[in-house]
């Protein structure tokens, strides 16, 4: 059965110049027709947030169940942080003392950076408008998109710099925090199904080892796992992807006992209830875990 993302996926793959291939094609057209797909292996899917929130979505709805005390004054991590829209938002919805994103791929994090650039200079441009008297106040940069997508309570501006940064690394394989840091929470969304299909189960049971070691006592592990049943449609991203689908043993029905039983987290809480409005394809338990 396909993942409801099947289009989407396709209008994402759109592909990079540097990626055709020129050596069969003397037609202008139709090189552009035979334009090699970019293929996500890691999920790294340009333009996630533009079909996974829409234009129609005030916000991402996961952020609904998320809870502010899990995050104010704290330090957070969020690992597959993609073109850092919800790392951002978090920030400034929540009030992190700090939050870092970190992804596989380097050119997500360039939109990353991108991002948190264009929204502290619209949150800087906001508030010397706001010192304007009211009818010099232009409508159109009020109900700017950007502003609309990553609204937040604080509106502390270049602040967000000092607080959000963005980080390149392979969590499972390469990536380790400066010493001895360890966070308040830490949020692994949409990242499973990924880190299962190029890893294995072995990969997995990294993540979650990580994961604890990294937390504080007492602190929060948000898991967005993806259903086993979408893993089939991506199997075939690559050949690694390929092998280790057919040696998973451990089901995404299995996390849960094994982060209590087995990695040890004390507690978990089951915070999907509180989700309504996911585009279709993209509702997915959201699962608290307390170290
Ligand atoms: C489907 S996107 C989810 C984005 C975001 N977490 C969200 O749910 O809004 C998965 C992201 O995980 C990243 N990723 C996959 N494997 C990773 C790894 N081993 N280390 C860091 N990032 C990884 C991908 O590059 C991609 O951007």
């Amino acid at each position: 059965m396909c993942e409801p993302f099947d289009n989407n996926e396709k209008k994402n793959n759109q592909e990079k110049p540097e990626q055709r291939n020129p050596t069969n094609c003397s037609n202008p057209d139709a090189k552009k027709k035979r334009k090699r797909k970019e293929v996500a292996i890691f999920g790294n899917y340009r333009n996630y947030y533009g079909y996974r929130i829409g234009q129609e979505l005030d916000e991402d709805p996961r952020l609904k169940v998320m809870k502010k005390e899990w995050f104010e004054g704290k330090d957070c991590l969020d690992i597959g942080c993609n073109s850092g829209i919800i790392t951002i938002t978090i920030a400034k919805k929540f009030s992190c003392s700090s939050i870092l994103g970190v992804d596989i791929d380097g050119a997500r994090i360039d939109d990353a950076q991108w991002t948190l650039k264009k929204i502290v200079k619209r949150s800087c441009k906001m508030q010397s408008t706001t010192n304007k008297p009211a009818e010099e106040n232009s409508a159109t940069e009020l109900q700017s998109d950007l502003r609309r997508r990553v609204s937040g309570n604080s509106d502390r501006g270049g602040d967000l710099f000092h607080i959000v940064s963005f980080e390149k690394g392979n969590f499972v394989q390469n990536w380790h925090p400066p010493k001895n840091t360890l966070y308040h929470a830490i949020l692994c969304l949409s990242v499973t199904k990924w880190i299962h299909l190029n890893w294995g189960d072995d990969g997995l049971i990294t993540l979650f080892s990580k994961v604890w070691r990294l937390l504080h006592p007492g602190g929060v592990f948000i898991l967005e796992p993806q259903a086993w049943i979408s893993y089939s449609k991506n199997r075939l991203v690559s050949k690694t992807a390929t092998d280790n689908y057919q040696n998973i043993q451990v089901g995404p029905e299995d996390f849960q006992d094994i982060l209590l039983d087995k990695i040890g987290f004390r507690t978990v809480e089951n915070i999907t209830s509180g989700l309504s409005g996911s585009k279709t394809g993209f509702n997915r338990p959201i699962l608290a875990f307390w170290k």
